[in-house]
């Protein structure tokens, strides 16, 4: 997946985003999205890990919030980025010297099938920053000719999902690299092109 497919989706190469203005000034996200690169991973990392063990504790027990986020580390990153997938993400412009990543979200193709998957802070939950993320995502899926997505949603993303027009194909498990598995619900999305 080239510079030129991304081009085509170029709303999503730097924008600047404030969401749910109806909120109080302390409670509103500030955030940029962005295609990420290589020396982004260990920031993917980090949020990665922290939407893991911030959210999941509410969806999984213990041993499963471990395992999940047990082989995370920014090699595994770097290594999808080289075999195509496209990863953006939402940076904090809240205040004028963070930069931190509150979350990330990826397109990757196989064979014909197209999966997303987005994962945002804790602290970061609930601001409109995943919805952002996701479509970033999607838009990429469009410019890559996708006619539909595929996700293995996690129990705490499923709602998420739903509400931006993801069905339930089935529901089964997703096995981790520990061994262990984790439930899960296997979701499909009809994309339309712009
Ligand atoms: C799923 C996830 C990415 C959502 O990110 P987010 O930034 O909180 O999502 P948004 O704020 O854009 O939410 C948009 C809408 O989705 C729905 N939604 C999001 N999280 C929800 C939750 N925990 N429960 C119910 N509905 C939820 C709501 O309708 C929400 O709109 P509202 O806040 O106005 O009610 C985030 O909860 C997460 O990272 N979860 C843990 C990691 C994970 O499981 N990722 C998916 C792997 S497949």
């Amino acid at each position: 997946m080239g510079s030129r497919v991304y081009e085509d989706a170029s709303d999503w190469n730097r924008i600047l985003l404030e969401v749910r203005a109806h909120l109080p000034m302390d409670q509103r996200v500030v955030f940029e999205i962005r295609r990420a690169g290589p020396s982004d991973a260990e920031a993917i990392a980090a949020a990665h890990l922290d939407s893991i063990r911030s959210i999941g504790p509410s969806y999984y027990e213990p041993a499963i919030v471990h395992d999940w986020g047990a082989h995370i580390e920014a090699g595994l990153y770097r290594r999808a980025m080289g075999r195509g997938e496209v990863f953006f993400v939402a940076v904090d412009r809240q205040h004028d010297v963070s930069s931190t990543v509150l979350g990330f979200s990826s397109h990757a193709q196989y064979a014909n099938d197209h999966g997303v998957g987005v994962y945002v802070r804790g602290s970061a939950a609930r601001c409109g920053v995943g919805s952002a993320l996701l479509r970033a995502a999607e838009a990429d899926a469009i410019a890559s000719h996708a006619s539909s997505l595929q996700i293995d949603a996690s129990l705490a993303a499923v709602d998420f999902y739903t509400r931006h027009g993801f069905i339930e194909t089935g529901r089964g498990s997703h096995l981790l690299p520990s061994g262990r598995s984790m439930a899960c619900v296997f979701m499909t999305k009809a994309l339309n092109a712009p």
